[in-house]
């Protein structure tokens, strides 16, 4: 069933500062849509306002879950969560005096993801094997690329319809960056996500994207609607690939 985002004429920041202006970006059923933009241009303020943790002052947010349409704004974080829409922060956020398994187990909270805990810890063991061998291991003492693995998973445990995921290529070496993405690409076929990913490495994130935005100060720059259309866009041109 569709499950999918709009935001319509999102205004959001901290006490004065505005951050974003008159933002408006929708991500389909069963796509994946990359946010891309440099440092500071709203990327995390952006994907913490869908969640909750930052609220707009102005526009609307509307999440369809399973064909059901949920107005976001004002709700809290849990409730979000709890709809379907699962976050994989920037920094990934873990709690690394907890085992790989507890983690996974945190991730599980939403109602309707408890009864499929069992199901969804084999899924992400089958999926993630090296956290199968280190179910026991301090989610601190991991390595990047495996703490990325981890909270991806975490994410997965919610059993959501929808996932937003903040640079998952920060701090990674670029072959590890490459796996990840490819890893986000599978997880979202193999459980029919509609995903929302916010990234600087553009070509490592156009190689998934179905279509982006590029933000910059806060306002949606330039939508292109194709992954050639990124490629081939002016803007993206001058500010990532040095042309
Ligand atoms: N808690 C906060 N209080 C005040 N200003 C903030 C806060 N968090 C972010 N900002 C400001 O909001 C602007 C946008 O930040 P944001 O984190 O959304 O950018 P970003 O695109 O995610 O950047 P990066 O790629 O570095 O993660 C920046 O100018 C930042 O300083
Ligand atoms: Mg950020």
């Amino acid at each position: 069933m569709a499950s999918s985002l709009v935001l319509a004429n999102i205004d959001a920041g901290y006490g004065a500062v505005r951050v974003l202006e008159d933002v408006s970006l929708s991500v389909g059923e069963g796509e994946t849509v990359a946010l891309l933009g440099t440092n500071g241009n709203g990327k995390s303020t952006l994907m913490k306002s869908i969640m909750g943790i930052v609220r707009p002052s102005a526009g609307r947010i509307t999440a369809t879950i399973d064909g059901v349409a949920h107005e976001l704004v004002g709700r809290s974080t849990e409730e979000i969560v709890d709809l379907g829409i699962a976050f994989v922060p920037e920094g990934r956020r873990l709690f690394p005096k907890q085992t790989v398994t507890e983690n996974l187990l945190l991730g599980a909270y939403r109602p309707t993801a408890r009864s499929a805990i069992a199901r969804n810890l084999d899924f992400c063991f089958e999926t993630f094997p090296r956290l199968k061998e280190r179910a026991r291991q301090l989610a601190g003492s991991m390595s990047g690329g495996e703490q990325q693995m981890l909270a991806l998973a975490r994410a997965l445990m919610s059993s959501p319809r929808i996932l937003l995921i903040d640079e998952p290529s920060v701090g990674l070496a670029p072959l590890l960056v490459k796996r990840t993405i490819d890893k986000i690409k599978e997880l979202k076929e193999g459980f029919n996500l509609t995903v929302l990913m916010a990234e600087q490495n553009f070509t490592q994130a156009v190689r998934i994207a179905d279509r982006g935005y590029v933000i910059v100060h806060g306002r949606i720059a330039f939508e292109g609607e194709s992954a050639e259309a990124l490629n081939n866009n002016e803007l993206i041109r001058e500010f990532y690939l040095g042309a």
